[in-house]
């Protein structure tokens, strides 16, 4: 190892404690935090009102030296809270030290990452409300758009492409409302913990409170400065909300392929290949299905950090803000990104109807057609086997064998027998959550209804 002076190592050292990197984008929380500390403060009279004052209006002016990006930044200064702290001092001086009465960086953390991700979650939300839109708007265009639905990526029965992207929407709905959900359990002030055991003041915490907007002011002190669970929570919704992303993103990687043909995403999507001209590469479906791992990773991350620490606060828990930084600034372009794709792209109905019309998609409702006539599944089944090789030996869809040849495999089958064709296969689900076309009638409308509701 080199010789270092004790000086250098010291520098390296707290370069490596350092946080301000990345929390000074907190500055406008622990600034309004601070703020309505001191108010409370002096309408308790533990300052006076004239203290309160100056503090409020230097922390006024260090708001405004950060915005116009002439705020002096010290990495000596560790985080937001001591550079905030220390700059006060130099606009209105003594007074500054009365600011940190009652308060200590512990809840002072908490308060700021709560008031941050108070803000942050509803601009998510509103980007998934986007996403929802044009999933919609597909749904709406295409309720008599058929296509094979898939199990096991073979070609399964009849679907309408509405009810296909409708399956998206409701994934979609339930990550905005886990998201709600985690967002009533950050929405509880931390301030008034102190350290760790409360404070030996007679602090006004549910004035705090109603100043900042929580709902509600924390139960223990020891919890407030080290519960992090929202974060995790955050990292979970998100997760989960990745992966529907990511599933859908999948789908449109294939469903453009040549092999599929279902889809033609927009010039603006795709890139091309230095070498191969012919190339239309889904780069930005890739992506959006890779950003997903970096969240997995996040959430990782966090539950790892928090795994196994002692209460109550531990240096650990400043680790908690790349990674939640990290997913919001990955979640939002996400879902833009996807939605835009989404509304641009062209559907090719014709590939998808010549799919659907491949015999074997109906031949679980001609087995339901026999049994409705008194025959048991189980010979139903084999009966439908018979004409499923009959069918590909002599080269000819299911709408193309006569009803005399149907007759030949069961008498069951009318003289006058139409069979099965994609759209009857279709309209006869007609049940709540099914693919018949007045059923997608009825969910396109409720979906609208759920859209129309405030996030
Ligand atoms: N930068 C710290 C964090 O992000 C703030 C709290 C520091 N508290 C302490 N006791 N060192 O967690």
């Amino acid at each position: 190892m080199p010789k270092q002076s004790i000086r250098t190592r010291k520098n390296t050292a707290l370069a490596y404690s350092a946080s301000i990197s990345f929390d000074k984008r907190l500055y406008n929380h622990d600034i309004n935090g601070s703020i309505a500390h001191a108010n409370m403060l002096a309408s308790v009279n533990i300052i006076s009102k004239n203290d309160a004052k100056q503090i409020v209006s230097g922390l006024e002016n260090i708001r405004k030296e950060i915005k116009d990006n002439v705020f002096p930044w010290n990495t000596d200064l560790e985080d937001i809270h001591m550079n905030i702290e220390d700059r006060l001092h130099g606009i209105i001086g003594e007074t500054a030290g009365k600011l940190h009465t009652g308060r200590s960086r512990n809840d002072q953390i908490a308060t700021d990452l709560r008031l941050y991700l108070k803000t942050e979650i509803p601009f998510i939300n509103t980007a998934i409300r986007v996403l929802q839109q044009s999933l919609l708007s597909i749904a709406e265009s295409n309720i008599d758009t058929l296509l094979p639905g898939y199990t096991h990526l073979q070609r399964a029965q009849p679907i309408s492409l509405a009810h296909h992207y409708l399956a998206y929407f409701e994934m979609f709905d339930r990550d905005v409302a886990r998201y709600r959900d985690c967002l009533k359990r950050t929405d509880i002030l931390p301030l008034g913990s102190g350290a760790l055991a409360g404070v030996p003041y007679n602090l006004d915490r549910n004035l705090v409170a109603q100043t900042l907007g929580f709902a509600s002011v924390s139960k223990n002190s020891i919890d407030a400065v080290s519960d992090r669970d929202f974060i995790a929570e955050f990292q979970a919704c998100s997760s989960i909300c990745a992966l529907h992303i990511s599933r859908l993103a999948e789908e449109l990687v294939l469903w453009s392929s040549s092999e599929f043909g279902y889809l033609s995403l927009n010039d603006a999507y795709v890139t091309g290949s230095s070498i191969m001209p012919q190339k239309r590469n889904p780069d930005y479906a890739e992506l959006a299905r890779a950003k997903s791992g970096r969240i997995f990773g996040n959430l990782t991350s966090i539950l790892t950090i928090l795994k196994g620490l002692p209460l109550a606060y531990n240096r650990d828990l400043q680790e908690d803000k790349e990674g939640l930084f990290d997913t919001i600034d990955t979640m939002i372009p996400t879902l833009e990104v996807l939605a835009g794709l989404l509304v641009t792209m062209t559907i090719r109905k014709e590939q998808m109807r010549a799919n659907v019309a491949d015999f074997s998609l109906l031949a679980t409702d001609l087995a339901d057609y026999l049994v409705s006539k008194g025959v048991p599944f189980r010979e139903a089944h084999s009966i439908v086997v018979e004409i499923s090789e009959y069918a590909q030996s002599s080269n000819l869809t299911l709408e193309e064998i006569d009803p005399k040849t149907y007759q030949k495999f069961s008498t069951h089958f009318p003289e006058n027998y139409q069979g099965f064709t994609p759209e009857t296969s279709v309209s006869s689900r007609n049940l709540t959550g099914g693919t018949a076309i007045p059923q997608i009638k009825k969910a396109i409308s409720d979906c609208k209804a759920r859209l129309g509701k405030v996030t």
